[in-house]
């Protein structure tokens, strides 16, 4: 397969879908989907016409998480294959807080390790009632390494850490009540409504969005009294970038 029929992309309105498309493999993260969602992820940044991105799986799996076929190469005596792999996950786990455009997951069925965490990376998720998440690692005598500070930072401490140490596995419903999505939707509707946020989101002035991603983020991860000080500098300057005067910092 190649890698551009690893994603599936559909663009539309300003809304641009990106589709996982290993079906027969739950849509597993091998080096090569990897890559390919990285660099689909970038050009949809870089491209000016997309103002939303929708990501999704095809068939019965949102992404059952790492590759473990894969697992047979990554031995220690195979050192720099495995760095490679490491930084090219830790890419793709951090990547969508630093788009600069709101990305949505319509996660149409399991969402497993480092499928999980790509769901968590996602600026919104909503789910089918079939879907289901968790961090299986431990079960395979490996560790929920990376995707483990995008867990602890949306669910807690109790709660990450029950994931990762039973491995178990989560419905829709619980996945809701933890905060790992934003809503459960019927399947048959689940694309259809990730479309009608997405195109709200991008409908709206895009200096507005982008700065509000940015620093929403940036917030996410300081102290209160240091997110109030640079909520204040942002609210001077955004007076002047309403009116298309200034791009904000
Ligand atoms: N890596 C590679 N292939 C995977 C995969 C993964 N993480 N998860 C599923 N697949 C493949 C299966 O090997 C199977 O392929 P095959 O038909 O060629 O044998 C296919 O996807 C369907 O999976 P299957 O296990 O038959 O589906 P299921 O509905 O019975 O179970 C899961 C679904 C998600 C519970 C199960 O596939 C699973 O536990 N996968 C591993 C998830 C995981 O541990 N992820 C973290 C890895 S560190």
């Amino acid at each position: 397969m190649t890698t551009e029929t690893l994603i599936l992309s559909e663009f539309d309105a300003g809304v641009l879908v990106l589709t996982l498309n290993r079906p027969d493999k739950l849509n597993a993260l091998s080096f090569a989907l990897t890559q390919a969602l990285i660099d689909a992820l970038k050009a949809a940044d870089a491209d000016d016409s997309v103002r939303a991105i929708i990501l999704t799986g095809a068939g019965r799996g949102f992404c059952a998480g790492a590759d473990t076929r894969e697992f047979a190469i990554l031995t220690p005596d195979n050192q720099a294959l495995v760095e490679q792999r490491a930084a090219l996950t830790t890419e793709l786990q951090g990547l969508g807080k630093c788009l600069s455009k709101p990305l949505i997951a319509a996660v149409n069925g399991y969402a497993m390790g480092g499928g999980s965490g790509l769901v968590l990376s996602c600026d919104l998720a909503l789910a089918t009632p079939e879907a289901r998440f968790g961090y299986p690692e431990v079960k395979h005598g490996i560790v929920a390494a990376i995707v483990m500070a995008g867990l602890v930072e949306h669910v807690g401490r109790k709660a990450a850490f029950e994931l990762v140490a039973s491995g178990r596995t989560v419905a829709a419903d619980e996945a809701l009540a933890l905060g790992l999505i934003n809503r459960v939707v019927p399947a048959g509707q689940l694309l259809d409504e990730a479309h009608q946020l997405a195109a709200t989101l991008a409908s709206y002035p895009v200096q507005a969005m982008r700065a509000t991603k940015r620093i929403f983020h940036e917030v996410a991860e300081l102290p209160f009294s240091e997110g109030l000080q640079r909520g204040k500098a942002l609210n001077a300057r955004m007076r002047a970038f309403r009116q298309g005067q200034e791009t904000p910092a």
